[in-house]
Formats: C-alpha cells, structure tokens, sequence
C-alpha cells in the first residue's frame, strides 16, 4: 500500500477549531453529501449502522437554539436575556453542525460499547472528512447531549441519545495547538 505522505502531515498537526471561530462559507451540498459519505465509512462490528445523523443548517440552526433557549426559560423563567441568547446561538456562527445519534441495534454480536465507539467513529471520521475538503471542524457535546428533553427536540428517538455535534466552517483564526501527552506516559510494552 503507497504511503500517502499529505495524509501523514494532516494527522500530526489536525487540531480543533472552537465553534466560535467557524465562519461561512460552509460546504455546499455537495460537499455536505461528501462529508457525510466519508464521516458514516467507519468500523462498525456487525455492520448494523448504529448511529444516525441530524444536519442543522441555514435557518434550522437558530429554530434549534431557540427550542433550546426555551427548555432553559420553561426550567428558569428568571433566566437573564444573555444565557438565553446563549441558547439560541448554540448553533451559531458554524454553518453546519452534524448531530451524532447513537442509535443502539441489541445484538450479542456486538455489545453496546462497540456500538458506541463506532457513533464515536463517525464523529471523528466527520471532522475529517471536513478537514479533507478544505474546512475546520469541533466536537462537542454541552448540555444538551446529556439532556433527554432536548435529545427529544434535536431529533433523538425513545432508546437513542447524541454522542456529539460536529460544527463545521472556514476558520476565521489559526488556533494554538495545545499540549498532546507524551507516549511515554500512555504507552508501555508488555510484559511489565
Ligand atoms: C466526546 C467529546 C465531547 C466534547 N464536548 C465538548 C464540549 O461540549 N465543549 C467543548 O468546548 N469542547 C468539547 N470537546 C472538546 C473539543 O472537541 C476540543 O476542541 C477538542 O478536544 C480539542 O482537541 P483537538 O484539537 O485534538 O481536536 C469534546 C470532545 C469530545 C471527544
């Protein structure tokens, strides 16, 4: 198999750019299609495709973080205007986000943490495959992965939840890389 030395480069310097430096333009829908191509091609032990995904974009993105910032002001009317507005820009300024639902398949063949890590996967697989045409990507979660209500809202079904939202766009400013761990610390040989 050749070596691809450009995909070599990519991976010891890929780096997340925040959400909040992710500008337009954002894919085409060429280019989403091809995102989400590349990001669902990932290990899947007993090939059940137990994930789904949710594209946010155009208007869709403030209609979501308005549900959002609603659930927060129906759990706290006294919320100030600011965290509201918080809410509503949790999908904002990226011009995409894809939401990853793990969508488990019981199946001996392949226990819940397989089927987790292959959601996980594509997650990952999404923001490369960003990277690859030329975007920026970030991976997250926030509250609203973890909260049933609005798992509900942004598309989860009865028995699913998100394992993140990959946000995509043109960065709007180079990001510092941060500290890696050195193998040294997290790898050994065995025995001992
Ligand atoms: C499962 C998961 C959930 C995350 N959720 C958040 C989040 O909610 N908010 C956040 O600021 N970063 C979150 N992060 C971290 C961002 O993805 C972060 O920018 C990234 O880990 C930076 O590392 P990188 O440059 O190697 O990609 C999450 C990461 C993972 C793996």
């Amino acid at each position: 198999m050749p070596a691809i030395p450009a995909l070599r480069d990519y991976l010891k310097t890929r780096r997340s750019v925040g959400m909040g430096f992710l500008a337009e333009p954002g894919p085409t829908p060429a280019e989403l299609d091809e995102i989400l191509t590349i990001g669902t091609r990932v290990p899947d032990h007993g090939k059940f495709a137990p994930w789904r995904l949710v594209v946010f974009a155009g208007d869709a993105r403030a209609a979501a973080g308005e549900r959002l910032a609603a659930i927060q002001h129906s759990r706290n009317p006294a919320l100030d205007e600011a965290s509201l507005n918080n809410e509503r820009r949790q999908f904002l300024p990226a011009p995409v986000t894809i939401g990853v639902i793990y969508s488990p398949k019981p199946n001996p063949k392949a226990p819940e943490i397989e089927q987790i890590l292959s959601a996980g996967n594509v997650c990952f697989n999404l923001s490369h495959a960003a990277f690859a045409l030329g975007f920026a990507a970030n991976w997250t979660t926030r509250w609203y992965a973890f909260d049933p209500e609005a798992q509900a809202v942004l598309g989860a079904r009865p028995g699913e939840r998100f394992v993140g939202f990959i946000h995509i766009g043109t960065p709007t400013a180079v990001i510092e890389d941060r500290p890696r761990p050195a193998l040294s610390e997290i790898v050994s040989y065995w025995p001992g």
